[in-house]
């Protein structure tokens, strides 16, 4: 049997969406949708009997601090241990995303599987091309203003890390003690971005943009140096996809990847009214 946690969020609809169909399948969230589905949840020790479970398909749960986070990953993973699952493949970070702040979570995440009595596999997801279109989402005049420098991002269509996740859980035996560097093939920059919504790149200070975060109200106070720091990341030129060895992405979906640049151009558009 197959469980999927987190199969509530964006990144566990679509890996469900791939898996549909198939008998040997559980999704499991903190808010399970039908009745077939399993309630899980890293912080309630009671809601984690993973008993029959051959492959767990552990979705990261990064929203908290890192001391939350680290705990609910433990407790999922000792969970799996209890009941003798057999491989856990696990959604972590790109190699070339260690100075990003909500890294050390799922380098944790990472150390804590190498010495798992349980198999494991550990798939190293860039950042999605649709968390791009938020954090470097038009104003209304079409206008970027995200920090990014001159820096570029590697960005990758969620779904297709849905897709190799699926992948990776139907075939785990393949996959026994692999990481794989998951990040998009060609890099995108603010002008690049600006350009297919027909706008402008007109990027801020790292200050400014900070001092409008905590204004705008809408971040958590551990939110903020998440977002700035990736601004600062990517403008610093580490998350490019230079940094990585070798991206699986290809590979194992086994086709070309989605446009990452096509898929941040619907979500900005679709942001700004103006879909094309
Ligand atoms: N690569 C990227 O660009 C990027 C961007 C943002 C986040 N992430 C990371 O990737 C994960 C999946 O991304 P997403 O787009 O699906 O995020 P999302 O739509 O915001 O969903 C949040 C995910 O966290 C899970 N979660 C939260 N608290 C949990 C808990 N206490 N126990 C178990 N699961 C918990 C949710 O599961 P349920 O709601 O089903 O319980 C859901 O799968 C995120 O949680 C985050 O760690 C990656």
């Amino acid at each position: 049997m197959i469980l999927v946690t987190g199969a509530g969020g964006a990144l566990g609809r679509l890996v469900a969406g791939e898996l549909a169909g198939r008998g040997d399948v559980v999704l499991g969230s903190r808010t399970p949708r039908s009745a077939g589905e399993r309630r899980v949840d890293f912080d309630d020790p009671g809601s984690l009997d993973f008993t029959g479970v051959d492959t767990l398909l552990l979705i990261s749960a990064g929203y908290g601090e890192d001391d939350v986070v680290v705990a609910r990953h433990d407790a999922a993973i000792s969970a799996a241990e209890k009941a003798e699952v057999g491989h856990i493949v696990y959604t972590s970070l790109s190699g070339d995303g260690d100075h990003l702040p909500y890294a050390l979570a799922h380098r944790w995440t990472e150390r804590r599987l190498r010495r798992s009595a349980s198999a494991w596999t550990i798939l190293r997801n860039g950042l999605y091309a649709e968390f791009l279109a938020d954090i470097a989402a038009p104003g209304p005049d079409g206008t970027i203003a995200a920090p990014l420098g001159e820096g570029r991002l590697a960005a990758v269509a969620r779904a297709d890390l849905a897709a190799v996740a699926a992948r990776v859980v139907s075939t785990p035996q393949e996959h026994v003690g692999k990481v794989y560097e998951l990040v998009g093939e060609r890099a995108l920059g603010g002008a690049e971005l600006a350009a297919a919504i027909g706008g402008a790149y007109a990027p801020a200070a790292l200050g400014a943009t900070r001092e409008a975060i905590i204004a705008s109200g809408v971040a958590l106070p551990y939110q903020v140096p998440m977002l700035v720091g990736t601004y600062s990341a990517v403008a610093g030129g580490f998350l490019d996809g230079s940094g990585v060895e070798g991206s699986s992405l290809r590979g194992l979906l086994g086709r070309a990847p989605q446009s990452a640049l096509e898929v941040y151009r619907r979500a900005a558009a679709a942001a700004i009214g103006n879909v094309r």
